[in-house]
């Protein structure tokens, strides 16, 4: 699969690593060219760099890995609302949470992911990858007393809930279906959670990392 993907930190360096590793191309943005170059390089010949444009024409999956802060009007600027996303699979994993009083930023009756879907025209989007802090995700494979990370997930169409479930499994993990996309309120309240334990100083592997009844 040829994976585009918008953001050049942290997450995208993780499981874009994890997605080469399982065979897929991927082209990452970034709104400082030059981070999205040194990645690419740092990953190896199946990563390539580019502008956002170039990222979202690249592949019919593209992964949104910005901070929340920036990620609708990214979108916005790269012409979203135009019908740039158009027919795309969108994995958001971002988490709009407010790290003074970690409170959602927003409104909470319509998630970042609800906001994403309703900004890319003809979009399908896929909440996912929100729970875990970066090292989980690093993790080779994400295994806790062997037995494997399950990642919970949502989306609108069974498409879309397809890519997500093998986007999941080529990050060694067991994807779980919640349901619609409106779920995604749900997650992103549990990671303002999870954040607030992080900053309070807790291991990221040891918070709320779901995990399979029985090991591998
Ligand atoms: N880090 C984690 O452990 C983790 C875990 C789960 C989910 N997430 C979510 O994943 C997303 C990416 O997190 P990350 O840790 O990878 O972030 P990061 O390393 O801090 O930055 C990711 C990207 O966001 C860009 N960015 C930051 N502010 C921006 C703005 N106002 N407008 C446009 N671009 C902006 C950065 O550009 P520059 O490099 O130019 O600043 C960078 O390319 C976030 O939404 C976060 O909530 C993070």
């Amino acid at each position: 699969m040829k994976v585009g993907i918008l953001g050049a930190g942290r997450m995208t360096k993780a499981l874009a690593s994890k997605w080469i590793a399982a065979g897929h191309d991927i082209c990452i943005a970034g709104r400082t060219l030059d981070k999205a170059k040194a990645l690419a390089h740092e990953l190896g010949d199946q990563a390539t760099f580019g502008t956002f444009e170039d990222a979202i024409s690249y592949g019919n999956t593209l992964l949104i890995a910005i901070r929340h802060e920036g990620v609708i009007s990214t979108l916005e600027q790269a012409g979203a609302r135009s019908g740039s996303f158009q027919g795309k699979i969108v994995i958001d994993c971002s988490n709009p949470v407010e790290i003074e009083t970690f409170t959602l930023v927003g409104n909470e009756q319509n998630s970042m992911a609800e906001r994403i879907q309703e900004t890319a025209n003809g979009a399908t989007v896929v909440k996912a990858f929100n729970l875990c802090e970066a090292q989980v995700w690093e993790m080779e494979p994400p295994l806790f007393d062997g037995r494997k990370l399950v990642v919970p997930y949502c989306t609108d169409t069974d498409e879309a809930g397809a890519i997500g479930s093998r986007l999941i499994k080529d990050v060694g993990c067991q994807p779980m279906l919640l349901g619609k996309l409106h779920y995604a309120r749900h997650l992103e309240a549990m990671a303002a959670i999870v954040i607030s334990r992080l900053f309070g100083g807790v291991d990221p592997h040891s918070v709320f990392n779901w995990i399979t009844p029985n090991p591998e």
